[in-house]
C-alpha cells in the first residue's frame, strides 16, 4: 500500500508539472500563430488537472477547508522560510541572475499568499465572513490583491491595470 501512496504523490507532482507546462506551451504556439496547437496544449493541460485532483483526492489530500488552509499556510510558510532563500543563496552564489529574479518574486508573493490564507483561517474559526471582493493577479510576478488594485504592482511594477481578475 505504502508503495501505491508514493505513487500517488508522484503522479501527483508530475501531472501537475505538465498542466502547467502545458499552459506555457499554449501560450508560445498562440504567440507563433499555430491556434490550433495552442488548443491542443489547453486541452492536454486540462486533462492533466483532472489526473492531478484525482491523484489527491485518492492520497486523502483534500481535507475540511479549515484543515486545507492550515496546509496552505504551512506550503506557504515553508516557502517564505525556508526553499527560497536556500534558493535565492544559491541562485546569488552561482550568478544566475534569472533564477533569482524568478524566486525574488516568488517569495515576496508567497508571503502575502501566507497572510491572506491566515486572515480567511482566523475569520473561518471566529465564524466571520471575508469581504465580499475579487482578487487580482500581477500576469508578471503573480503578486495577489483583494480588490483591483492602483498604481503599480509593489512587487515587480507592473500597472494594476494590467493585473488579472479571478472570479
Ligand atoms: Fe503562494
Ligand atoms: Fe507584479
Amino acid at each position: 500500500m505504502s508503495k501505491s501512496i508514493d505513487d500517488l504523490k508522484a503522479a501527483f507532482a508530475g501531472e501537475s508539472q505538465a498542466s502547467r507546462k502545458y499552459l506555457s506551451f499554449a501560450r508560445k504556439a498562440d504567440s507563433e500563430g499555430f491556434t490550433q496547437i495552442a488548443r491542443l496544449f489547453r486541452a492536454a493541460s486540462h486533462a492533466e488537472t483532472v489526473h492531478a485532483h484525482n491523484h489527491l483526492k485518492a492520497l486523502e489530500g483534500i481535507q475540511s477547508t479549515a484543515e486545507n488552509l492550515q496546509t496552505a499556510i504551512s506550503g506557504e510558510n515553508y516557502e517564505v522560510v525556508t526553499m527560497y532563500p536556500d534558493f535565492i543563496r544559491d541562485a546569488e552564489e552561482e550568478g544566475a541572475k534569472k533564477a533569482l529574479t524568478s524566486f525574488k518574486w516568488a517569495m515576496d508573493v508567497e508571503m502575502v499568499h501566507e497572510e491572506l490564507y491566515r486572515k480567511a483561517l482566523a475569520a473561518l474559526e471566529a465564524h466571520e465572513a471575508l469581504a465580499d471582493t475579487l482578487y487580482y493577479v500581477c500576469p508578471v510576478c503573480g503578486f495577489t490583491h483583494a480588490g483591483p488594485l492602483e498604481g503599480k504592482c509593489p512587487v515587480c511594477g507592473t500597472p494594476g491595470e494590467r493585473f488579472e481578475r479571478i472570479d
